[in-house]
């Protein structure tokens, strides 16, 4: 049984509105959140739980787990939510959905749910590899006439030679066409430091070796020192990969010859789709590594956003699934109060879920901002986009802020820049706003409106 490299198909964040975030902000003395730290403003009890939450996950208290951040629309649940990934770092699996997500023509309910749960499970796998390691001193592809060919170009590369030295000695390697083109994607040139895995032959690049460091001051580039010991040696590979990475790597989706399977042994040439029976099997080898000491589990955080939009059928799959050995951390925002559930005629719950299972929930609750927290957050997003805004209008900016939402106001910022630039200020005025805003409704308004020509819509 081979692990060899798999490509992690890790979801990124794409949420621009909140890019300011960088983290929970907390006091790493205290633990209490500072009142404006990493872009987090205010909502200090919510943001306090949390790090309680990420500092279970890191020393793994916390799998099979949930929480539920609960709070009225714009009260900072997604951002916290981003936060905490920011706060969890690479190493821990982060995945965000949206509950409508799963309402597919094409792909089950279930299935949407179970690749995300899958996405959220880290695995670190460690190995020891026959490898042969060393800084390039010479690197040669040799080439031959190709017989078939006529033309003029008929030389094709044969194979490639490679000296790798280290403190120790150096070693020439012939290597194969395929491991050549290994080198050529991961752009190795003479003097980096590289490791050749003997088995697969895939290509690492470790760095540049520091005997250059002198020659490059302005290279952006990792140096590293030139190994020490032999050439050919045994050395320890860490891999991080989630479940869903393996799923993928086994089946007909990821079976372009780039993507080198964990299971090379298992379903050779039959690759099929990500199938229950092929999840069980990965379970099993999984399982297997994991007693043997060589893989070591890593539960992530599965951020389901607006999970009101789940209906039954989901809840009660989520709720089987969370039951499992491989849960991860489960993180659920909503705004809503009592309402429907999903799926059910007339079954009116808490956040429109079925009661059993916010029964295993710890529910977080965020709270509406004040007008002083809105300023400071409209203050942040305004540096973030580098726009300018003068005292008097942040004082607008807080009282619209305060009587219709903080949504709303941010909307704003964008539209009063643009009306500023063509007013010819660089910075945003209280004129701009008070433009923008009659042009631009919020909802309070857009309700009385409604209300008042009720005759012209139709019903
Ligand atoms: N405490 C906060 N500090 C800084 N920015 C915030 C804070 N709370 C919310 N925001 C920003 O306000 C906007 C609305 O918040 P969001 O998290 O989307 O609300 P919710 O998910 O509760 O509806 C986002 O752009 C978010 O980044
Ligand atoms: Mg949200």
């Amino acid at each position: 049984m081979k692990i060899e490299e798999v490509q992690s198909s890790t979801k990124k964040l794409r949420i621009a509105a909140h890019s300011h975030i960088k983290g929970l902000g907390i006091d790493p003395e205290t633990g209490d959140a500072l009142n404006s730290a990493d872009g987090l403003i205010g909502q200090k009890d919510s943001r306090e739980a949390m790090s309680l939450i990420c500092d279970l996950i890191n020393c793994k208290k916390m799998a099979g787990r949930s929480v539920l951040l609960a709070g009225p629309p714009g009260s900072g649940k997604t951002a916290i939510a981003m936060a905490m990934s920011k706060e969890l770092g690479s190493k821990v699996p982060f995945c965000p959905m949206v509950g409508s997500e799963v309402y597919s023509t094409e792909i089950k309910k279930t299935a949407i749910l179970m690749e995300n749960i899958r996405r959220s499970i880290g695995i670190k796998i460690r190995e020891q590899k026959e490898v042969y390691e060393g800084e390039v001193v010479e690197l040669t592809p040799i080439e031959t006439e190709d017989p078939m060919s006529t033309g003029t170009y008929s030389k094709t590369v044969s194979h490639v030679v490679v000296t790798l030295r280290t403190a120790k000695g150096q070693k020439t390697l012939k290597l194969d066409t395929s491991i050549y083109e290994n080198i050529q994607k991961a752009q190795v040139t003479v003097g980096d430091v590289i490791y050749v895995e003997a088995t697969s032959g895939s290509v690492k690049r470790v760095g540049r070796s520091d005997q250059y460091a002198t020659d490059y001051d302005l290279e952006a580039d990792e140096f590293v020192p030139v190994p020490r010991g032999d050439v050919h040696k045994k050395r320890e590979v860490i891999q991080d990969v989630t479940l869903h990475d393996l799923d993928i790597a086994n089946s007909k989706a990821g079976g372009s010859s780039e993507f080198q399977s964990l299971m090379s042994s298992f379903n050779k040439n039959r690759k099929t789709e990500i199938t229950d029976k092929l999840r069980q099997e990965i379970n099993k080898v999984v399982n297997r590594y994991i007693d043997q000491g060589i893989a070591e589990l890593v539960p992530g955080v599965l951020f389901i956003d607006e999970v009101h939009m789940l209906d039954l059928e989901c809840f009660t799959y989520l709720h089987r699934a969370l039951e499992s050995n491989f849960a991860p951390i489960c993180v659920f925002a909503t705004n809503r109060g009592n309402t429907v559930i999903r799926g059910t005629d007339d079954i009116v719950a808490p956040h429109g879920m079925p009661l059993d299972f916010i029964d295993r929930l710890m529910i977080v609750r965020t709270k509406q901002y004040n007008q002083e927290e809105i300023k400071e957050i409209i203050g942040l997003r305004a540096q973030v986009e580098g726009i300018t805004i003068n005292k008097e209008a942040m004082e607008v900016f807080g009282e619209i802020g305060a009587e219709s939402s903080l949504r709303y106001t941010m909307q704003l910022l964008t539209p009063s820049t643009i009306l500023a630039k063509i007013n010819g200020n660089d910075e945003i005025t209280k004129l701009e706003i008070e433009e923008v805003k009659d042009l631009y409704l919020d909802a309070k308004r857009s309700a009385v409106m409604l209300k008042n020509n009720s005759v012209n819509y139709m019903k």
